[in-house]
């Protein structure tokens, strides 16, 4: 069973070149989009459940969308990875459901706050075969709302909210988490700056210098296409000023640097919203979702395939498997027999 941690895929792409591309489902629809992608390039894949996706689509749901993949899909290496735990027992739930990864996203709290959950986290995680990614420093979206600051008093003061590469440091050794999510002037969502897109590129080599081996994420890093948004505004939608990350950002970031995991979720979305409304607005009569739908996935599909590219991961599965058996085919304790007996 080729069902993960992220453990083999950062070993390889630490220094390898490449990161792994984490995409957060929410459907059915999403996730066979995301996986035919990977299937198409060969590509190791890491699909990630945020909390309101386990309330949307009930996890059990979702989770057998997946484990369907997964049977589908033997040769190619998948993590399950809950994206912004922000409870013990949150993860804790998600450990017990059979995730091989989660994040517990601490970043709002005071510094020794954070470390004291994260350190929770990883202590339940790691008990259960389970990887700990947590996350220091303040991206713009979700965070801005939990400090209130508007995206322009965001961008104004980005220096001030990025990551401090000592208290990194600090932060690793004291909660033994296994891969950190790094504030470098990425946001969520589809706007993502009111001027020039640019990325803390150097901040990333800092981090690198005081945490040396430590995997680290970009959330954030959607590159809101132009064609997903000009189809969209053409067809009776209203996004203006959207801006995302620029290809070639993300591209240096992974190529050249610890990078390892890169988290997609707004240009899933603006695939798929884009397909919808062509569709809508092109054939008034039609009523089947499958007509609709069915172009919104392969919208994905092709958005999912050029990504891959854009983050050297194409061609990565067959090495990641290689890895996995070389660590002893190692898979969260949910997936041993004596779990289960
Ligand atoms: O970073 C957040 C992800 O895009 C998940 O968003 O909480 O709306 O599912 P969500
Ligand atoms: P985007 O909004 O840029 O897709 O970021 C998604 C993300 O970071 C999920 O954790
Ligand atoms: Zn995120």
């Amino acid at each position: 069973m080729p069902l993960m941690t992220t453990k083999p895929m950062f070993d390889l792409a630490y220094g390898g070149g490449f990161a792994v591309g984490a995409f957060n489902v929410n459907n059915m629809e999403i996730t066979q989009g995301i996986v035919d992608a990977c299937v198409a390039e060969k590509s190791p894949m890491i699909l990630q459940i945020s909390k309101g996706a386990r309330k949307y689509a009930n996890m059990r749901y979702l989770k057998h969308i997946i484990d369907a993949a997964v049977e589908d899909h033997p040769d190619l290496p998948i993590a399950i990875h809950l994206d912004h735990g922000d409870t013990l027992d949150l993860a804790k739930t998600c450990v017990k459901d059979g995730f091989t990864s989660v994040m517990i996203d601490g970043s709002h709290l005071p510094f020794e706050e954070n470390i004291k959950l994260t350190a929770a986290v990883v202590k339940a995680g790691h008990g259960a075969g389970v990887v700990v990614e947590a996350e220091l420093g303040m991206l713009g979206g979700i965070e801005e709302h939990v400090v209130g600051l508007s995206a322009e008093e965001y961008e104004k003061n980005v220096e001030k909210f990025l990551t401090d590469p000592v208290q990194a440091a600090d932060f690793w050794k004291r909660t033994g988490v296994d891969s950190l999510a790094i504030a470098i002037g990425t946001s969520h969502g589809a706007y993502k700056f009111k001027n020039e897109p640019k990325l803390a590129i150097g901040r990333i080599e800092q981090i690198m210098k005081t945490c040396p081996g430590l995997p680290l994420v970009m959330h954030g890093s959607s590159s809101v296409p132009r064609e997903f948004i000009d189809l969209i505004n053409k067809y009776g939608g209203n996004m203006p000023n959207a801006m995302g990350v620029p290809e070639e950002q993300i591209h240096t970031a992974v190529s050249k640097y610890g990078v390892c995991k890169v988290n997609i979720d707004t240009d899933l979305r603006l695939a798929l919203t884009a397909k919808i409304r062509e569709v809508f607005a092109t054939k008034p009569a039609e009523f089947d979702p499958r007509n609709y739908l069915g172009p919104g996935r392969e919208a994905i599909v092709g958005m999912v395939r050029r990504k891959l590219h854009v983050l050297n991961c194409a061609g990565k599965a067959e090495a990641v498997i290689k890895q996995w058996k070389k660590l002893g085919n190692p898979l969260p304790v949910f997936y041993t027999k004596a779990a289960h007996a």
